[in-house]
């Protein structure tokens, strides 16, 4: 068995899981949605039954019949003696969450591939012949590639070589490449909350400690608290997303980047920002200056094709100093043995074309995002929905903390989402949905359609449970 989770740290993960009847199945729901969005990893051994029923504040066999309706549904196995553990996903959750094949997956924030990829993949394809005579184990980069990446950021006002460029499988390879060679276990990484999880799990993986900085669609970075966090905690390392951040999509100011490097450099603190959104720009124009002024050994910049272009291309990089480079290019062969070749020659050609490829995401981004919007404000008044100048997606505000308890409504109706608490790093945010724009109008109105016959059930059931707990207390 790999790891435990005590009552309280599952009650506080649960979040306001009581939001319908029976007790013991939205009980269950809330442990199924926590396996699915591996909040609660695989062979976790859950609290003894009365202990989490104290916590709850729910009779013992409201929790003995959770645990049986996970045990039948695949997603628990007890044994006398030593209790209860979760178990890895199967690929379709029987039961409740069974999700029929016109379901509507919002669960991952991607765009469909970019309309011209197609075509520049038959192009590359036709000289097959020259790119397999390549040795094929590139943990660097193609040299074409690194020259069109560092003409990019030069392009930026970002003055960069093409030694400072190392091309990956992805961002999130980037990531983890470097949370590994900037960060040890027991380092602190100061964090965005609510954050792109991937990042956090991650950095969690590499055993660091995260500690969280607040951002809100409406106000953006809580910068006292950034302060704050740098000076009292020296993290190693800050991760951030300055353009259109993922869920929130704000961008910093240039006050707030400024006061972001100052804390940063003051404390020795690395910045790695991840630009992997920073170019789906839909309406706010101006490309805002990036940290440029500050010492270049403490800013590192990852970027992607994957929103750009198509997640699926898995091209990505990291641009630092060479030093830097040259280290990530050593650790590297114990991750992975370089980015493909066919796909670093995919990339390679489309960069000449990189402006049409953004002006066609900003097309499709500005669609998706105003069809939420829209349909937001007619069928769920009582949301905020605050109004996103880019990004892949909406982080919006319910009326009442049960993103968790309507997330699993829903799926059970043909609609993924991920719940609010899944971008946070300290708990919390059960009353923000994230809902990306990135699919098509009709699915996004179709979503919200669904959502808004869901959201007064979801909130009756909270409330007559919660009623029926005072009274039970009393
Ligand atoms: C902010 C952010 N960083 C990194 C990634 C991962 O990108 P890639 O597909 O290039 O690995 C994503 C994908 O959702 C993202 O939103």
């Amino acid at each position: 068995m790999d790891s435990r989770i005590s009552a309280r740290a599952l009650a506080a993960a649960l979040g306001g899981w009581r939001t319908r009847e029976p007790a013991y199945e939205a009980l269950a729901d809330g442990i199924r949605l926590l396996c699915l969005d591996n909040r609660l990893a695989p062979r976790t051994a859950l609290p003894a039954e009365r202990e989490l029923a104290a916590f709850l504040r729910v009779s013992r066999s409201t929790v003995a019949a959770a645990y049986r309706s996970l045990r039948e549904s695949g997603h628990i196995a007890s044994t006398r003696g030593s209790g209860s553990v979760t178990l890895p996903l199967r690929r379709r959750d029987p039961g409740r969450t069974l999700v029929s094949d016109g379901a509507i997956d919002l669960q991952q924030a991607s765009p469909p591939a970019w309309p011209g990829l197609a075509g520049v993949l038959s192009e590359v394809a036709a000289s097959a012949s020259s790119l397999v005579s390549r040795v094929g184990y590139d943990v660097v980069g193609r040299i074409e590639l690194r020259e069109a990446i560092a003409r990019r950021y030069c392009d930026r006002g970002i003055p960069t070589s093409p030694d400072q460029i190392i091309v990956t499988s992805g961002a999130q390879s980037a990531i983890h490449l470097l949370a590994g060679v900037l960060a040890g276990r027991g380092d602190r990484v100061l964090i965005e909350t609510p954050t792109y999880p991937h990042a956090a799990d991650a950095l969690r993986r590499a055993g660091t400690r995260l500690v969280g900085v607040p951002v809100t669609s409406a106000d953006g970075w809580d910068l006292d608290r950034a302060e704050q966090a740098f000076a009292r905690t020296l993290p190693i390392m800050a991760y951030l997303m300055p353009d259109f951040q993922n869920p929130t999509g704000r961008s910093m100011s240039t006050g707030a980047r400024t006061t972001i490097l100052q804390s940063a450099e003051r404390a020795g603190t690395i910045l790695v920002l991840d630009e992997t959104t920073a170019d789906l720009d839909i309406d706010r124009g101006t490309v805002a200056p990036g940290f440029l002024d500050g010492d270049p050994s403490l800013v590192v910049r990852v970027g992607s094709l994957g929103k750009t272009v198509w997640g699926g291309l898995r091209v990505g990089w990291i641009r630092g100093e060479t030093d830097l480079v040259r280290r990530l290019v050593a650790a590297r062969p114990a991750q992975d043995l370089g980015t493909p070749e066919f796909e670093q020659a995919v990339a390679a050609t489309l960069f000449p074309q990189f402006g049409a490829v953004v002006a066609q995401r900003s097309h499709v981004l500005r669609n998706g995002r105003d069809a939420v919007l829209a349909a937001v404000s007619r069928a769920l008044p009582e949301w905020h929905a605050p109004h996103a100048q880019g990004g892949v997606s909406l982080w919006i505000e319910l009326d009442a903390p049960l993103s968790s308890g309507l997330v699993m409504d829903v799926r059970s109706r043909g609609l993924l989402l991920s719940a609010g608490p899944r971008f946070s790093v300290d708990g919390g945010h059960d009353r923000h949905l994230r809902i990306p724009f990135t699919a098509s109008p009709d699915d996004l109105v179709a979503a919200v359609d669904i959502l808004a016959e869901a959201w007064p059930r979801v909130r009756g059931g909270a409330r007559v449970a919660m009623a029926e707990q005072l009274d039970s207390v009393v």
